[in-house]
């Protein structure tokens, strides 16, 4: 079940994206696009043989890239697409000294071009809803808090730019992840009055 949020346009969800009634899922790929663990497993196995064929003839995917495949045994759930990305292996940048802001990393960018290469393949694609796993948050260690805020502000900026895709859909494999993206989804109320100097009697 999707949270409702504060932000029109984006949803939360907890479970497994295989299971998701949306026009297009993004797949946490690797460079070879040849399938793996997680959610790269989970994907291949629903989709079925026909997906790992037809990655054999894309000649793989460089990180921080996307690429774009039929949905094959997925179709049948209304899924049309998946967008396989590659992310940044966290630790990764050579001159990082673990003290950078966000943005300052070199995988921070990577991560950031993965979320934009696949929101412009879901638009070019007429895909109205997308979903997204936690890219990077698994195998590739990347903190969680940093991809979500990432994540999130991506994807914001996005669809404040172009009305396609209509929604998405942040699938997280846990509820502590989901509560972590939800903090990013939920505007600080910043109307409440500030008490300064005496607190009141
Ligand atoms: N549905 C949704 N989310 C999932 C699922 C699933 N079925 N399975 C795992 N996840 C979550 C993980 O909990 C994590 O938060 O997806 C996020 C990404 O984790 P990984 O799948 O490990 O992906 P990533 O960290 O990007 O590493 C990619 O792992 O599986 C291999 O072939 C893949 O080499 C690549 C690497």
């Amino acid at each position: 079940m999707s949270d409702a949020l504060s932000y029109p346009r984006m949803e939360l969800t907890v479970g497994d994206i295989t299971q998701l009634k949306v026009e297009a899922i993004v797949n946490a790929a690797n460079s070879s696009l040849l399938g793996g663990g997680g959610v790269d497993g989970a994907i291949h196995r629903a989709a079925g043989p026909r997906l790992l064929a037809h990655n054999r003839t894309l000649g793989g995917c460089p990180t921080g890239e996307a690429r774009i495949t039929p949905a094959f045994d997925l179709e049948a759930r209304g899924v049309k697409h998946i967008i396989h990305t590659v992310g940044p292996v966290w630790g990764t940048d050579p001159r990082a000294d673990g003290r950078e802001r966000l943005g300052y990393r070199l995988e921070d960018n990577q991560l950031g071009q993965c979320y934009q290469a696949c929101l412009e393949l879901a638009a070019a694609h007429g895909a109205r809803t997308l979903a997204f796993p936690g890219i990077s948050t698994g195998v590739y260690g990347f903190p969680k808090e940093r991809a979500a805020q990432i994540a999130v502000g991506h994807v914001r900026a996005f669809l404040g730019r172009s009305p396609v895709p209509e929604t998405v859909v942040f699938c997280c494999f846990s509820e502590e992840d989901a509560e972590i993206y939800r903090r990013f989804l939920t505007p600080k109320d910043y109307s409440q009055s500030i008490q300064i100097g005496r607190k009141p009697s």
